[in-house]
């Protein structure tokens, strides 16, 4: 298979759990034999068809370092669980606009040198697709790096929280530029969000009526450092809107993230209180804690990502990609039932046209 050539924008944990993904899954040639990859092969493509071709950031620890060594350089602290050989990307500087948050700041020193121009190096490193990783508050920087990815005809991946891929105007300019865009906020394998979902719609489908319930986390990466101090609010309506679509009725539901440990590290507890009534309208109550490492929680869904969005690009497919969007994103342009994402994903793989 050709090579999938990945710009990440933000090497961060999530960043080095997918770096780190390639190299420890690079030898498994059998379905039978992995483990916790949903697809070795995906349209034809094993996590190591993924080619690291460019790296931005802005910590002076990781800028001009190769990027094997910037993903195991502070702040990030996620687990290492694979070796990464050099491979010869030094992690380049953009601007920082407004990646660094004030509680950031505490943790986070900005490189000195001057800004490289990102367009131009996407082009120069024959980049296809560009993953934007940066932290979820980066609004702006975020929709900086869409610019530059359009103008440098790569494709989109927006795995935070940014309002790009739902926003019909970006999915629109990446259409008319020929290009897949997809988001917005990833969802992780097992993260609170799915298990959430799942959570309920069992309850709700072996006749329990939830009335009210909860999920809430606790994290000690710096993505929850920024959530804290930005995004808590706009999460909180992501994830209730995306949890609230596993009941067929309305429920008092909320879900998003809450607080910064700092001695958590890259670990999460997720937190899910559930209420309801069952059999003769006799009530029920569950409660539950999640204990996950956050990085890692991204990387099968994301590899599954980037080989949808090649497979698009192999086949000349441009704009919003809605099945892939509605399967691994908790804010996609079209919001849509767990059974039908799933069954929409697996028809856009196997080569059914959306719309
Ligand atoms: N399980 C997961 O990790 C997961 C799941 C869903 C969504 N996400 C999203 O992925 C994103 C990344 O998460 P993370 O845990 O890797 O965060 P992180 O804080 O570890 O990494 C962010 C990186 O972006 C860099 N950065 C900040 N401003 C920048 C700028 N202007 N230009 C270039 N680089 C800049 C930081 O220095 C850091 O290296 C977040 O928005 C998060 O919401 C992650």
């Amino acid at each position: 298979m050709p090579k999938i050539k990945v710009a990440l924008v933000g090497v961060g944990n999530c960043a080095s759990a997918l770096v780190q993904g390639v190299y420890h899954y690079r030898d498994i040639e059998k379905e039978t034999d992995v483990v916790g990859l949903r697809r070795l092969f995906l349209g034809g493509y094993h996590p190591r068809d993924v080619e690291f071709v460019s790296a931005f950031d802005i910590e002076a620890r990781k800028v001009g370092k190769d990027l094997s060594e910037a993903v195991f350089s502070p702040p990030n602290n996620t687990l290492k669980f694979a070796d990464v050989p050099r491979l010869n990307v030094p992690v380049l500087k953009g601007p920082a606009l407004d990646g660094v948050g004030e509680l950031l700041k505490n943790v986070v020193t900005i490189d000195g040198s001057p800004d490289v121009d990102v367009a131009q190096k996407l082009r120069e490193n024959d980049a296809e697709i560009v993953v934007n990783l940066l932290p979820s508050g980066a609004t702006k920087a975020s929709g900086w790096y869409a610019e530059e990815a359009l103008k440098a005809g790569c494709a989109f991946v927006n795995a935070t929280p940014a309002f790009i891929a739902s926003d019909a105007a970006w999915a629109k300019r990446f259409e008319k530029a020929g290009l897949p865009i997809v988001g917005d906020d990833l969802t992780d394998q097992v993260g609170a969000t799915i298990l959430h979902k799942v959570l309920l719609k069992t309850l709700s489908d072996r006749g329990v009526r939830v009335s009210e319930t909860y999920q809430l986390d606790v994290g000690g990466g710096t993505e929850s450092l920024d959530t804290l101090e930005r995004t808590r609010e706009v999460k909180r309506i992501v994830k209730t809107k995306s949890v609230e679509t596993a009941l067929p009725y309305k429920a008092s539901v909320v879900a998003g993230s809450t607080d910064y440990v700092d001695f958590l590290g890259n670990r999460r507890d997720s937190y899910f209180w559930i209420q309801g009534l069952y059999f003769g309208g006799v009530p029920m109550q569950l409660d539950l804690r999640l204990n996950s490492v956050d990085a890692p929680n991204a990387g099968s869904v994301m590899f599954d990502v980037i080989r949808a969005v090649k497979v698009a690009l192999d086949r000349g497919i441009a704009g919003s990609l809605l099945s892939v969007s509605a399967y691994a994103f908790k804010r996609p342009p079209q919001a849509m039932s767990l059974e039908k994402a799933e069954e929409m994903f697996e028809g856009f793989i196997r080569g059914k046209v959306e719309r």
